[in-house]
C-alpha cells in the first residue's frame, strides 16, 4: 500500500512541540536572564533542542562544532548528549553573546563539555582538522552557509553529522516581498545543498526547518 506525504500545518508543529520534555528549569531561567540583558529569542525550539540532542547519542558524537551560539541555549542542549570526555566548540562573533555564554555555561551541568569560541565562522572552521568532528550545526549568518559547508565536508568525519538551521527562512520561505535580509541567502544555501557531492540530506520540518546530512566518504 502506498502513502502520500501529510501536509504538515501549524497545528502539528504545536503538536509535537506540546509532546516534548521541553526545557528545564535551568535553561527556562537561561532564557530569562537573556531576554533581561536584551539578547534576542532567537534560538532553537525546545523540539529541536532535543532533536539535535537524540542524533547525537545516536552516531556517539563526541566532538561537536556549532556556529552560532547566542546565549548558549542549543550549546547547552546538544553537550547534554556527549560524553563526559566529549567536547563542544561554539562559534560566536558578538562578544555580548559569547560572555553570556561563557558564564551560563560555566554554571551549567556541561561546563566541562562545551567551550564557547569568540570569533566568525570564516575566520575558526579553517582552523579545525580534518575528519576531526562528528557533528556540526550551523545557526549563524546564512550568507556564510555554503563557506561552512565546503569546510565542514572537511572536517567532519565520514558518517557525520551536518545541520543547518532555518531552512524554511524565518517562516518567510514563499512570502512574494520578504522582509527579513537573510532569506534570498537561505534560498540559495537551500538549493545548494543537494548539489554537494558526498552529503545526504533531508529538510526535517521541525522549528524554522533544519536541514540534517550524513556525509556519507
Ligand atoms: C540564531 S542565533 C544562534 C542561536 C543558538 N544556536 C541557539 O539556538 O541557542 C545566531 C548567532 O550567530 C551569531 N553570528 C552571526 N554571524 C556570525 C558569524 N559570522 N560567526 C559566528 N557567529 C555569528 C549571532 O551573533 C547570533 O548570536
Amino acid at each position: 500500500m502506498s502513502h502520500t506525504s501529510t501536509r504538515v500545518h501549524a497545528e502539528h508543529f504545536q503538536y509535537l512541540a506540546e509532546r516534548t520534555s521541553g526545557d528545564d528549569t535551568f535553561l527556562t531561567e537561561l532564557k530569562a536572564a537573556a531576554a533581561q540583558e536584551g539578547i534576542p529569542a532567537i534560538w532553537v525550539a525546545p523540539e529541536q533542542n532535543s532533536f539535535l540532542a537524540i542524533l547525537l547519542r545516536l552516531i556517539g558524537a563526541k566532538e561537536v562544532v556549532e556556529v552560532g551560539t547566542l546565549a548558549g541555549y542549543s550549546a547547552i542542549g546538544m553537550a547534554r548528549a556527549l560524553p563526559k570526555d566529549g567536547r563542544l566548540r561554539t562559534i560566536e562573533l558578538s562578544p555580548k553573546h559569547a560572555k553570556f555564554a561563557r558564564d551560563w555555561v560555566a554554571k551549567s551541568d556541561v561546563s566541562e563539555v562545551v567551550q564557547v569560541l569568540e570569533g566568525s565562522g570564516r575566520e575558526l572552521l579553517p582552523t579545525f582538522a580534518d575528519n576531526s568532528v562528528d557533528a556540526v550545526f550551523l545557526d549563524a549568518d546564512k550568507a556564510g552557509y555554503p563557506g561552512y559547508i565546503t569546510e565542514a565536508m572537511r572536517f567532519v568525519r565520514p558518517g557525520g553529522l551536518i545541520m543547518a538551521d532555518n531552512a524554511f527562512a524565518f517562516g518567510q520561505l514563499f512570502d512574494e516581498n520578504p522582509t527579513d535580509p537573510e532569506v534570498s541567502a537561505v534560498k540559495a544555501f537551500n538549493d545548494f545543498i543537494p548539489t554537494v557531492k558526498n552529503l545526504e540530506a533531508v529538510i526535517v520540518p521541525m522549528g524554522d526547518g533544519v536541514w540534517v546530512g550524513v556525509k556519507t566518504e
